[in-house]
């Protein structure tokens, strides 16, 4: 099955411009090469009508004894006259008849049949009216050439005041075909060129007003609308929008927006309020990992204020901290609170908590970060952690401050079977192992110094 092309709208507006040139192009050039030719052939049937009528002219002022062979010299003075030159014909024939059909005189020598008097012959005598025949018909000229002639019959008032005989003339039209002919030539070629450059104007004019007015904006619309549905929630259709239809088309994509937004922000309301009412569960049920992520919270956010990140930053960081673990709710009470070190088993089980917390914020799309800092806060610089075994800046920078924030914490923090070790001997041993593997080390070295210099401005 044949299948049109896919056009864009500019493909199509192009060919709808150039065929409606092309009909236009076709259509002045027929009409107005008709209106030419029926124009000359007018303008010739008069030339022919008053050339006539000065030949009948002088032969009604000759008497009612002028012999045939005396008209036959004003019809031959006629035909020989300088002014033929002006004409865009030449006289073939020219013969004058009587009202009874019989030929008076004629052009050329020799005998001419009667004229039959019940057709035009008669009639034009009759009704005193010319006649003309204005189809041009051929006439074979010696059996070779093919002009085109036309007849003319005018009534004449031999000596007489009624009309009693008839004057005619064929009429060879051969140079008007050619001069129209040549002045076709170049007519079609003005035409053609006055209306090449129109079509092309108006399609310029056309297409650059539709590209203007619609499909610039259009592009500009799909544009906003394809970052939009890619996540970029505040994309919106930039003022200034035209006060047309199409700027109301843009101004119903912007609300569409908004109201989009809105939806999806207070979803996401939503549901981190019931993250939190799940922190508060997780309280309950383990009290060391809520006073724990706060205390993470707070020293994550400190060594983010001591990279100089921007306040937003550390608003993503202070809350995905804080709930960073929040996946131990699906780890049993016998792991989470034993007083003492886990087995293999115990701990395998515990890793999942990470995935665990991952999965629980995979519906917040604007706070991908959480997501993040949960899912990989356990990988190693070195490749060695766990879930993916992720590497260097593989881990998001976010993931890597909490795990050093973690790391601080579990060695200083107090646990349910022992408590944490003073400050000074957790940052020496750090000071060994700031490069083992485990952290960014450039991160922990900022970290120890940190930690260092609050120490003395606590002293
Ligand atoms: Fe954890």
């Amino acid at each position: 099955m044949f299948h049109f092309p896919r056009l864009s709208v500019t493909h199509k507006i192009i060919a709808g411009i150039l065929l409606g040139f092309v009909l236009n192009v076709y259509l002045i050039m027929a009409i107005s090469e008709e209106q030419l030719e029926k124009a000359m052939m007018e303008q010739v049937t008069k030339q022919a009508q008053s050339y006539l009528l000065g030949l009948s002219l002088q032969m009604e002022r000759m008497p009612a004894e002028t012999t045939g062979e005396q008209y036959r010299q004003i019809i031959l003075a006629g035909m020989a006259e300088e002014r033929h030159e002006f004409l865009y014909f030449s006289p073939l024939e020219i013969y004058l008849y009587s009202k009874t059909g019989k030929v008076i005189s004629h052009s050329q020598e020799g005998t001419h049949a009667d004229k039959p008097m019940e057709g035009v012959y008669g009639r034009v005598i009759r009704q005193g009216k010319p006649q003309i025949s204005m189809e041009i018909k051929g006439k074979t000229n010696g059996g070779s050439n093919n002009h085109p002639t036309i007849d003319v019959i005018i009534p004449v008032r031999l000596a007489s005041t009624e009309y009693n005989a008839g004057l005619e003339a064929e009429l060879d039209m051969g140079e008007l075909l050619d001069l129209i002919r040549s002045n076709d030539d170049s007519y079609e070629k003005q035409i053609f060129l006055l209306s090449t450059s129109t079509a092309l104007l108006v399609f310029l004019l056309v297409w650059g007003l539709i590209h203007r007015l619609i499909l610039r904006h259009i592009y500009q619309f799909a544009e906003t609308m394809r970052a939009f549905g890619a996540g970029a929630m505040e994309q919106r259709i930039p003022a200034p929008l035209p006060k047309d239809e199409v700027g109301q088309l843009g101004l119903a994509i912007n609300s569409m927006a908004d109201n989009i937004e809105r939806l999806m922000r207070e979803q996401e309301e939503n549901y981190l309020q019931t993250l939190q009412s799940l922190s508060k569960a997780l309280e309950a049920k383990d009290a060391y990992t809520q006073s724990h992520s706060a205390r993470v919270s707070k020293y994550a956010v400190m060594l983010g204020r001591h990279m100089g990140m921007p306040k937003e930053k550390l608003n993503v960081l202070q809350k995905g901290a804080l709930m960073h673990d929040l996946g131990k709710i699906g780890i049993s009470d016998a792991i989470l609170n034993k007083p003492a070190p886990l087995t293999d088993e115990e701990f395998s089980i515990m890793k999942t908590h990470a995935t665990y917390t991952a999965t629980i914020m995979r519906p917040l799309h604007r706070f991908h970060e959480f997501l993040e800092i949960a899912a990989w806060h356990h990988e190693r610089w070195d490749g060695k952690g766990y879930p993916d075994g992720l590497q260097g800046e593989q881990i998001p920078l976010l993931a890597r401050i909490v795990s050093i924030a973690d790391t601080w914490d579990a060695m200083t923090g107090d646990r349910v079977y022992r408590k944490g070790m003073p400050k000074e001997k957790a940052l020496a041993i750090l000071a060994k192992e700031w490069n083992s593997g485990q952290w960014d080390p450039q991160l922990m070295q900022l970290f120890i110094r940190m930690i260092e210099e609050n120490s003395t401005l606590e002293k």
